[in-house]
């Protein structure tokens, strides 16, 4: 057995608006997985190492559950119009150059390290339409130590020259690459039609038989903008509601991400609520593109599963602990409105974790048998406050460079 024993102030997420706080607590993990939180050392791990970081917070790390890496290049640019606007302007022309692989390589490298960098572990991610940047993209995370999911993207119809893939080029790219990314440990491909406006029918009802035939999990964007839920019911007048365009072609299940979801209605929400769909609530986005505001109270209280997306670069922070300080800050748009409770601290740090690794089988916080995805945060620097619950709190909404000093993803030490 490999231990490894972390000592500190330990904060662990169990449930929506629950912290479990451990001052001076161990954190065990053997070969990886976690053993527990404990208050002193059991003896059963006495005379093993012990990684002592004093007085520094011991929290989980991140899950984002959306994000574009083709788009990291202009994360901070392009905010000035609306989703299909933004798509065909800025996004599709940037994506198309993912083309050349060594530009692809060295965006990625970079994409992966600052991913590590901020505590980010597990991802659900988008690629674009090119199968070998998409190898290239698995690749960087991998080494880079970041686990999870991510898509080469389908998309045959409605964006133009520059990044449009044909029918069959898109089947059979995805079946080629499906074969090539099996190597790969810790970084899964995960069945990527970009949304409902870019797949021919023909090209859904593909995916969803690949999807359920070699059982993978699925991510697509549902009811994000008034325009774009208008366009999905002129394409497809036999669905009353956007969802429906997914669950025809066998795109709807509880192995299904859903990113923004913001004018999902209460009979939408219902069939995500069925299925077991996940839903990724991307704030940064919503507001940057100006999307809407996602119902998140209503979701939680219906008992959807919700995890965050940075949604780069709709979202203009990478950094999830900023992706939590503005889930918080537009449910409180909610609040304003018409006054539904907005989300707690404790609520919004749990989405940003525990919220979304569930989705990646994982228990709420620190639990046992969850593998070890954890990070410590040196806050030193900052004024003296007075517990570890307002650092706590603190370091979501106040973090200066630097201050993830070391990160543990599936168990390995990837940073510090
Ligand atoms: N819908 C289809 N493609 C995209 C994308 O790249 N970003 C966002 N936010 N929505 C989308
Ligand atoms: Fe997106």
């Amino acid at each position: 057995m490999n231990y490894t024993i972390l000592k500190g102030n330990i904060v662990s997420s169990t449930a929506l608006n629950q912290l479990e706080i451990t001052e001076n607590g161990y954190l065990v993990a053997a070969d990886g997985i976690i053993q527990g939180v404990f208050a002193t050392l059991p003896e059963a791990y006495e005379g093993h190492v012990v990684q002592d970081y004093r007085q520094k917070l011991i929290v989980q790390s991140f899950s984002d559950l959306h994000l574009h890496a083709p788009q990291y290049p202009m994360i901070g640019l392009g905010m000035d119009l609306p989703l299909l606007d933004w798509l065909n302007t800025y996004t599709f022309p940037l994506e198309a150059r993912f083309a050349d692989n060594d530009y692809a390589r060295k965006i990625y490298r970079q994409l992966a390290q600052e991913l590590i960098a901020n505590g980010t572990t597990r991802v659900c991610m988008f690629s674009s339409l090119h199968r070998e940047a998409t190898l290239i993209l698995m690749e960087e995370l991998e080494n880079a130590g970041v686990t999870g999911y991510v898509g080469k993207v389908n998309m045959d119809r409605n964006s133009g020259d520059v990044l449009q893939e044909t029918t069959e080029q898109s089947m059979a790219e995805t079946a080629l690459w499906l074969e090539q990314c099996e190597k790969f440990e810790h970084i899964h491909p995960m069945i990527t039609p970009r949304f409902t406006p870019s797949c021919s029918d023909e090209l859904m009802a593909y995916l969803g038989k690949l999807a359920q035939e070699k059982n993978l999990p699925i991510q697509s964007h549902l009811s994000e903008n008034d325009k774009e839920i208008a366009w999905v019911q002129e394409l497809h007048p036999d669905c009353e509601q956007y969802w429906q365009s997914y669950a025809k072609y066998g795109l709807w299940n509880d192995k299904t991400v859903m990113a923004h979801c913001v004018w999902s209605d209460e009979r939408e929400r219902k069939a995500m609520k069925d299925a077991g769909v996940t839903v990724a609530f991307c704030a940064n986005s919503n507001t940057n593109i100006c999307s809407g505001v996602t119902p998140v109270r209503a979701m939680l209280n219906e008992g959807l599963q919700v995890g965050l997306g940075s949604d780069i670069a709709g979202g203009h922070q990478i950094e999830m602990h900023q992706v939590i300080a503005s889930t918080i800050a537009t449910s409180k748009h909610t609040t304003m409105t018409n006054g539904a409770p907005c989300l707690t601290v404790a609520e919004g740090w749990y989405l940003g974790t525990s919220g979304g690794s569930e989705f990646f089988g994982e228990q709420a916080g620190f639990a046992k048998g969850n593998p070890l995805h954890a990070l410590v945060i040196d806050d030193s620097h900052l004024p003296q406050v007075d517990s570890v619950e307002a650092r706590f709190e603190r370091s979501i909404y106040r973090r200066q460079t630097g201050a993830i000093t070391a990160v543990w993803s599936a168990g390995r030490k990837v940073l510090g």
